[in-house]
């Protein structure tokens, strides 16, 4: 949403970049800032912003920009080494490289990307590190805190991810207006100028720490308009809180509307879109397409039911669901936005409970088992035998067993559920080829 104040693209806030340019040190002795959207983000305050503890900058006080901006490499030898170790400063004048484009897999390094050096629970720059860590979705909103990630660092360098050299290509693509050459991948999501503490105000999204990419000068999801909640005509329906009986994300409140999270749906789809086409060197393929919008039921263009268009079929859901049809679910009811121990960001706990490590791992090769049931049954009916041979609207008989789960006995029996559900599959009827089900 659009600030009453001035944001940071105002010209009292574009001076510092000349500055930042041609000047040295007057525009690291800026006084403190006034009052106004960078004092209210996460970096600019004064009591738990940026502040680096090398011995050179204890004159600048905490929330300072020369914490992030330096004009030559380095401060006084304070380190990370120099851009490119040429000693030219590196761009944007940061202290040290914004992004290697270089790294196009994980393991990342720390010095591939500028903000893990703050942003990790082990040799951080920044003062005493980050308040009470940055945990994944699953934990902070969540509730589910065992074995979480501790840093962004670490949490992008799990099983799967969101490629980041992917992410600046897109970006330089489709966000030209901001997102350049040098920019850093994370500001594809972030506007580091304004970012705000979800997580220690999580029932407030006015504190959201995220920025669409094509409105990267303002935040998403501070505005009531930007919340599930609107975004979805009261369809929304907050998961459970991990273990925490009837109680809802994202901070184990009774509040279940969508009004206390931001609309992720309209945020992920700022790039997942029906049109965009996104390659990923991780998969070595482009991606499947996201439709969330586009209703239709079962016919052959509607989009996701997990989205807008809603289901049709008898409801095999368990609770918060219940027995309605219509709901529409956010991204991160099942991702996380950064990286998880599963395939395809899939979440550690969803819907109040543990869905084990390895829930899906197939992402990288097609012959590794897949435990994609075990997300299903965080919110559907857990007999699929009920679900797909005797539930009222089943769409399969059962009769020559083979012909479907090939050979009987263990090892044939289970059909993939990845043949039939994912993002945009539906499934034709052999014997009537005129009906279809949309099947995710
Ligand atoms: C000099 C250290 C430093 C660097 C570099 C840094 N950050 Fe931060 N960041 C912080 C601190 C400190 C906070 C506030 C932490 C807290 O919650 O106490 C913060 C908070 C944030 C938040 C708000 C959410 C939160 O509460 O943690 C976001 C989003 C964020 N940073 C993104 C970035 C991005 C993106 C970059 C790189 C472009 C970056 N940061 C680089 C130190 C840093
Ligand atoms: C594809 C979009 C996307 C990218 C890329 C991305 N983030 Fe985020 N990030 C999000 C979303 C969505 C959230 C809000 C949910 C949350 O807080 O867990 C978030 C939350 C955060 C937070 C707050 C976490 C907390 O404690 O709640 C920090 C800090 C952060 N991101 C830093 C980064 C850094 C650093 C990078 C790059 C290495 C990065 N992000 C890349 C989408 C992204
Ligand atoms: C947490 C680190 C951090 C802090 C603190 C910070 N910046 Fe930045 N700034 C960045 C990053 C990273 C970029 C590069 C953005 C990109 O990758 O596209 C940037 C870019 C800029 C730009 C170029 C235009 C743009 O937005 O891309 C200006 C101007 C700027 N910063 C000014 C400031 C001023 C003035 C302050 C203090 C009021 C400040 N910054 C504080 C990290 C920071
Ligand atoms: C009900 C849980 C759920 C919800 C909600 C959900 N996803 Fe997914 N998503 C999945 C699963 C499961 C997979 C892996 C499916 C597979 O095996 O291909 C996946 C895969 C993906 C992929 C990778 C597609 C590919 O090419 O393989 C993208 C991108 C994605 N989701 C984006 C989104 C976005 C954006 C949203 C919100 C608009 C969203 N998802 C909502 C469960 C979900
Ligand atoms: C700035 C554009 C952008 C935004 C915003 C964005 N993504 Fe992505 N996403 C990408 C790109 C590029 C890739 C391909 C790189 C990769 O596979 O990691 C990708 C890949 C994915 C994948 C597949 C990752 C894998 O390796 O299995 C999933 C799942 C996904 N995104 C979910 C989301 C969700 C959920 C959100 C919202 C929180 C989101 N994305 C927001 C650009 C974006
Ligand atoms: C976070 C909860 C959640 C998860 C996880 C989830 N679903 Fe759903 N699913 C729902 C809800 C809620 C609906 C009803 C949507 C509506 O009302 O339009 C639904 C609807 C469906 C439908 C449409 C049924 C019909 O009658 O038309 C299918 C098919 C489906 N889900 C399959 C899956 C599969 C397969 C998985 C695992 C990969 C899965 N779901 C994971 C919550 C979830
Ligand atoms: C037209 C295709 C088709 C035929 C024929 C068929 N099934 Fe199924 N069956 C499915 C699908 C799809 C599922 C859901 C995926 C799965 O669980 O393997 C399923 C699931 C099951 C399950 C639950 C397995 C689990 O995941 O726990 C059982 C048991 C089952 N079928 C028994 C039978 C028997 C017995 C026959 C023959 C009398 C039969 N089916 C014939 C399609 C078929
Ligand atoms: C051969 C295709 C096929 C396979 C394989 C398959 N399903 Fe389904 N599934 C369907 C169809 C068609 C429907 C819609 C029929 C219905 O809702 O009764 C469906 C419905 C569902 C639903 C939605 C229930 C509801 O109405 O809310 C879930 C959940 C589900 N399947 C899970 C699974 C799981 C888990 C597996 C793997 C063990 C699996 N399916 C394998 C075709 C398949």
């Amino acid at each position: 949403m659009k600030m009453q104040q001035r944001d940071y693209r105002s010209s009292s806030f574009l001076l510092p970049l000349c500055l930042i340019i041609i000047l040295p040190a007057p525009f690291l002795s800026l006084p403190a800032q006034a009052a106004g959207p960078y004092t209210d983000s996460a970096h600019g305050n004064a009591s738990y912003g940026v502040k680096r503890s090398v011995a050179p900058l204890g004159n600048y006080s905490q929330g300072n920009c020369a914490h992030c901006h330096e004009q030559h490499a380095s401060i006084d030898g304070a380190e990370p080494a120099p851009y490119s170790g040429d000693n030219s400063a590196s761009p944007f004048a940061l202290f040290a490289d914004n992004f290697n484009p270089s790294a196009t897999f994980t393991p990342y390094q720390q010095n591939d990307n500028f903000c893990f050096y703050c942003h990790t629970n082990v040799d951080y720059l920044q003062s005493s590190g980050i308040t009470n860590y940055n945990r994944d979705y699953a934990a902070t909103f969540g509730g589910y805190t065992t074995d979480s990630p501790l840093g962004i660092f670490e949490a992008f360098n799990q099983h799967s991810y969101h490629n980041l050299s992917d992410i600046q290509d897109f970006s330089q693509t489709n966000f030209s207006s901001f997102f350049t050459a040098t920019s850093n991948p994370c500001t594809a999501c972030h506007n580091p100028h304004i970012a705000r503490r979800n997580k220690e105000n999580k029932k407030d999204p006015s504190y959201t720490a995220i920025s669409k990419p094509s409105d990267h000068a303002n935040l998403w999801g501070n505005d009531a308009s930007e919340r599930m909640l609107a975004a979805t005509s009261n369809k929304y329906m907050a998961p459970y809180f991990y273990e925490a009986t009837n109680t809802y994300e994202p901070d184990a409140t009774l509040t279940h509307d969508g009004s206390l999270t931001p609309d992720y749906n309209a945020f992920c789809t700022d790039c997942h879109n029906t049109t965009n086409t996104i390659s990923s060197t991780t998969l070595g393929r482009n991606l499947i397409k996201i439709s969330w919008y586009t209703e239709g039921g079962d016919s052959t263009t509607a989009g996701d039911k997990h989205g807008k268009n809603s289901a049709t079929g008898s409801s095999e859901r368990i609770m918060p669901y219940g027995t309605d049809n219509g709901w529409v679910l956010s991204c991160l009811d099942c991702h996380e936005p950064h990286g998880s121990p599963s395939s395809f960001l899939i979440r550690r706990e969803v819907n109040g409970s543990y869905t084990t490590a390895a829930v899906h791992t197939k992402a990288t090769s097609p012959t590794a088992t897949s435990n994609i049931k075990l997300l299903c049954a965080k919110c559907h009916n857990s007999d699929w035998e009920y679900v797909h041979h005797l539930s009222p609207d089943a769409t399969f008989n059962q009769f020559k067993c083979g012909s479907c789960h090939g050979q009987n006995g263990t090892a044939g029996f289970i059909i993939p559920c990845e043949d039939c559900h994912s993002h945009g599959k539906y499934v034709t009827d052999i014997d009537d080829p005129s009906l279809s089900r949309r099947t995710f």
